[in-house]
């Protein structure tokens, strides 16, 4: 793990939350990291599905990207407010909007699951839920999704964790201890 502190103050009790492409696990991590602390795990992608009754895909198709991003923006605005603990999944493309990236900053402890694309691809390539991935060459597609908001995924987070080898729960050892030692958790034992 890089520890990659921005500097900008974080108020107890903090919400996490995970930034980075699809497929870099935010979601199965996300999830487990809050079973492991105690804390409730909410997903803006699945928040937005049970608001507009329509899968991220058919959403995108009927309504195209930009009602999705400002849809995205409203809901991060809205579950950043939450005042309990809780871990956050976010989209891959949330950082791409700059008052998405300051909430995340200012209001959440944001952490970037770094993946390579070629490593996503390979997670994602049989995978027909992702709209953006839904084009002749992915890996090209998912190489210009890399080059375009790594930066903005780095700028939004505090840490910067490698998903390249380790198992999820090691994954989430890790982030546990990570945000103990920070002094933001407590884990609870056993
Ligand atoms: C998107 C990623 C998706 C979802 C939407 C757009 C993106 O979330 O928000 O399809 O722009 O990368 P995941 O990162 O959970 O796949």
């Amino acid at each position: 793990m890089t520890p990659f502190d921005t500097g900008a103050p974080v108020t107890l009790p903090a919400h996490v939350a995970f930034v980075g492409l699809p497929g870099s696990g935010k979601s199965t991590v996300g999830r487990q990291l809050a079973r492991r602390l105690g804390w409730t795990f909410l997903d803006t992608d699945h928040v937005i599905e049970q608001r507009m009754g329509l899968s991220i895909r058919e959403f995108f198709e009927r309504e195209g990207e930009a009602p999705f991003r400002d849809l995205e923006q409203s809901v991060i605005d809205e579950l950043t407010l939450e005042t309990s603990g809780c871990v956050l999944s976010t989209g891959g493309g949330a950082v791409l909007r700059p008052a998405n990236r300051a909430r995340l900053l200012d209001r959440s402890y944001a952490i970037y699951l770094h993946s390579t694309p070629e490593d996503v691809f390979r997670r994602l390539r049989h995978d027909q839920n992702r709209p953006l991935l839904q084009v002749a060459d992915p890996l090209a597609r998912l190489r210009d999704l890399y080059s375009l908001r790594d930066p903005l995924y780095r700028e939004s987070a505090r840490f910067v964790v490698e998903t390249g080898r380790p198992s999820v729960s090691a994954l989430v050892q890790l982030i546990a201890g990570q945000l103990e030692s920070a002094g933001l958790v407590q884990v609870p034992r056993g």
